[in-house]
């Protein structure tokens, strides 16, 4: 479980303005403003910063020692990025919620380029709402209903693989939530040939995702992207596929190939294009894998670390089993509803474990938390393409 670690620590990151910028500012400013203090910590190397350091180590020991030896506030440079770090849920809830006008959703250049510029989230106002509505509905409990079947399936595919042979339940709950989510993206249309190649390009990107970022041949971000452009090519012939054979379909692909933007001057709203599209698929599949590998590699820890609780899910799960036949008949999306103790067990799973160890917000104003200060990011690294 050591990889999991790291989950455990909740990180908000917000970009800043540079020590340098900041400084430069101050001095324009002719030290009339009384200027609250920037956090402690490290800067690093000019541009760089603390990239290498934190790409070779473990992060959580990146984090942990800063935490340890600053504060659950400090100021670092990664990736090309200034930053704060603050490390508390009061901090947390801050920036989400009662503060969360003065921030906007931001990551990396790099990673936006990994996922594809167009992906929901790296976007706000219209186009993000837009986005948001059209992902929700195939994720909504009402399409989820007819997916039972394809989920079974792939439960029990992942279950007869692992008699005995996982090496690592996170990978294996990593190839189900790969599976789930491409059915929910395809509808459980997509033949095998395809989604072996979105498997193997997606794990290649996977695998570069949080690699150094630099375009050296033979690099694991460069094979990255290039699995990237691969990811896109495949995604492009399913959408060409689907327009001549006239059928769009309901699932998350077709309902992005059809959503129009609202109407204006009497004319149909704009289609998404293409590249829209690819990138909130692989944007959705990127959203649900790990996130949902992690969730469920935690129950499983959780039921090994608690025996009679194991025992209890196990019955309520072996009853189900046992009214149907045995698994002859199918999984009902009623049963699914009336597993009380196993959706008890993922609840607490959620609550225990921390899913998401850092995320990315940028400070659109001068904000002030606990005595210092970081501002709003004038030169930002961070523009979108
Ligand atoms: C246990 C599982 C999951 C956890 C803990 C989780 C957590 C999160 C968090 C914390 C965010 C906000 C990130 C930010 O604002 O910086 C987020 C956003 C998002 N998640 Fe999940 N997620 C999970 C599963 C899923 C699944 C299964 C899907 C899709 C099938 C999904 C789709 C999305 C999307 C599309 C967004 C962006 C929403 C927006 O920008 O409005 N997530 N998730």
């Amino acid at each position: 479980m050591a990889p999991f670690v790291i989950l455990i620590m909740c990180f908000i990151s917000l970009a800043f303005v540079s020590y340098v910028h900041y400084a430069s500012r101050q001095r324009r400013r002719g030290g009339h403003e009384k200027a609250a203090k920037l956090p402690p910590g490290s800067m690093g190397w000019p541009y760089i910063g603390e990239t290498l350091q934190l790409y070779s180590q473990n992060p959580n020991v990146f984090f942990a020692s800063r935490q340890k030896r600053y504060g659950e506030i400090f100021k670092t440079r990664l990736l090309g990025c200034p930053c704060v770090m603050l490390a508390s849920p009061e901090a947390a809830r801050f920036v989400l919620v009662t503060q969360s006008h003065l921030f906007k959703p931001t990551y990396p250049r790099s990673k936006e380029r990994m996922i594809g510029p167009w992906a929901l989230f790296f976007h706000q106002g219209d186009y993000h709402l837009r986005l948001r509505r059209l992902v929700q509905g195939p994720l909504g409990p009402y399409a989820l209903r007819a997916l039972v079947p394809d989920v079974e399936a792939a439960a029990r595919s992942t279950l007869a693989d692992w008699d005995g042979n996982v090496a690592s339940t996170f990978h294996a709950m990593k190839r189900l939530s790969f599976d789930v989510g491409v059915a929910t993206i395809f509808g459980g249309q997509l033949d095998e040939r395809r989604k072996a190649e979105l498997r193997q390009n997606y794990s290649v990107v996977e695998k570069g995702y949080n690699s150094f970022p630099n375009s050296f041949p033979g690099t694991l971000y460069y094979k990255a992207i290039q699995a990237r452009r691969r990811l896109h090519g495949v995604l492009s012939e399913i959408m060409r596929e689907r327009r001549a054979r006239g059928e769009l379909g309901s699932d998350l692909l077709g309902c992005l190939m059809q959503s129009r933007a609202p109407a204006g001057d009497g004319g149909a709203g704009a289609l998404l294009t293409d590249e829209q599209v690819a990138d909130n698929v692989i944007g959705v599949l990127f959203a649900a894998q790990d996130t949902t590998a992690s969730a469920l590699t935690w129950i499983v820890k959780y039921l090994h670390d608690n025996p009679k609780l194991l025992e209890a899910v196990g019955a309520e799960q072996a009853a189900i089993h046992h009214a149907n036949h045995g698994g002859a008949r199918p999984l009902t999306w009623a049963q699914t509803r009336s597993m009380a103790l196993t959706h008890r067990v993922i609840l607490e799973s959620l609550r225990m474990a921390s899913i998401i160890s850092f995320t990315f917000r940028e400070a659109v104003a001068d904000v002030e938390y606990k005595g210092t200060r970081t501002h709003a990011r004038t030169h930002t690294r961070y523009t979108r393409t």
